[in-house]
């Protein structure tokens, strides 16, 4: 079997467990990785055993890969993707896709046009229990949804300023609005509000909180709700209210999710121990193999989601509802 030849652009925290998946693959060779911090990239090089570089789009112009694995903070894209397009090399790329709507929007139409395979790490609709979940609420459509991200405020720097990071809507709960597209369907409506956005200091402007109302196309209706205010993760999921049947989803960490249905005969948990993270990849490796047509997850889909949470940050500034959706000039 040939083997795949990958990148990596970014060597955070996620993009750790991207190549760590990548090289337990016993068909991928990770040949090259890059980082704008230079000592982790070369950290990453050696422990991968790949070239490293301090610059993601020289690695894009410089390698012969068969795909490239783009885990960069919100800021940071663009100008990696339209290089991977301005080469057909098919991408994966971390959510969100930007920390604008405008970006997403120009790089999802580059994607089309050259037809390219793509994969984001909307890591959520991998597991068997969000298919379980999606199962039960088949037979009896849910009608209310209640989604959380109720979490500590993250280390990493870029994160609080909410022009690189987008803010907790965008760049967090942004997979709970995936979750609602999922296992609700669209969204007509939303109309959000924030709190705290003005107490901060220049790049420490994220909103301590916020919450949305949506309505569905489907008459149901649901909220979700965000905070960084607490000292450890407290609650990250969503419940399902339908006919007779409660339906909840949480994750404790990237591995650790459990669903609980209840209903007029109890409740039964199901606890998932899966990596989602290292089934995305391989999914995608197997796209590239010509063995799955297409990602669960490919960019256009996700372009769809962006834009709601999107909307969803919209409404919470400028305090007015947004209608989905979005027209054509969405900065
Ligand atoms: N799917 C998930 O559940 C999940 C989990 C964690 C993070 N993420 C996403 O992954 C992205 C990265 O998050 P993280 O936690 O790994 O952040 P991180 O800060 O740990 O790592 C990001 C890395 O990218 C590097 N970088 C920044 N700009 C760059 C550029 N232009 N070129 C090359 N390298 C650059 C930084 O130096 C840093 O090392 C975020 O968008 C985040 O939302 C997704």
């Amino acid at each position: 079997m040939t083997r795949l030849r990958v990148g990596c652009v970014g060597t955070g925290f996620i993009a750790g467990r991207h190549l760590a998946a990548l090289a337990s693959f016993p068909d991928v060779d990770v040949v090259a990785v890059a980082d704008a911090v230079p000592d982790r990239a070369d950290a990453a090089a050696a422990r991968f055993g790949a070239r490293g570089y301090h610059d993601g789009v020289a690695l894009l112009e410089s390698e012969e890969l068969d795909a490239v694995w783009l885990c960069v903070p919100p800021f940071a894209h663009g100008p990696l993707e339209q290089a991977a397009v301005d080469r057909s090399l098919p991408f994966f790329v971390e959510k969100p896709l930007a920390h604008d709507l405008a970006t997403a929007v120009g790089i999802a139409e580059s994607v089309r046009a050259r037809g390219l395979p793509t994969a984001v790490g909307y890591h959520w609709r991998h597991l068997g229990v969000v298919r379980e979940a999606e199962r039960v609420l088949a037979g009896s459509p849910a009608q209310l949804l209640l989604g959380y991200w109720l979490d500590a405020t993250p280390a990493a720097p870029w994160w609080s300023d909410r022009a690189r990071s987008g803010g907790q809507v965008l760049e967090q709960t942004t997979h709970i609005f995936d979750l609602a597209r999922v296992l609700v369907g669209e969204v007509d409506v939303v109309h959000s509000a924030e709190a705290g956005a003005r107490a901060g200091a220049p790049g420490r402007d994220v909103p301590v909180a916020a919450t949305t109302v949506l309505r569905f196309s489907s008459g149901a209706v649901g909220s979700i709700s965000c905070t960084r205010l607490l000292g450890r993760r407290h609650r990250v999921g969503v419940q399902l209210l339908a006919d007779g049947i409660a339906v909840e989803l949480g994750e404790r960490s990237l591995t650790d999710h459990d669903l609980r249905v209840a209903g007029g005969d109890g409740e039964r948990v199901v606890t998932s121990g899966q990596d989602p993270v290292a089934d995305e990849d391989r999914e995608f490796l197997d796209v590239l193999r010509g063995l799955v047509p297409r990602a669960r997850v490919p960019y256009a889909e996700a372009v769809r989601t962006h834009a709601l949470a999107w909307a969803a940050d919209r409404s919470a500034r400028d305090g007015e509802p947004v209608c989905m959706p979005l027209g054509g000039n969405d900065d």
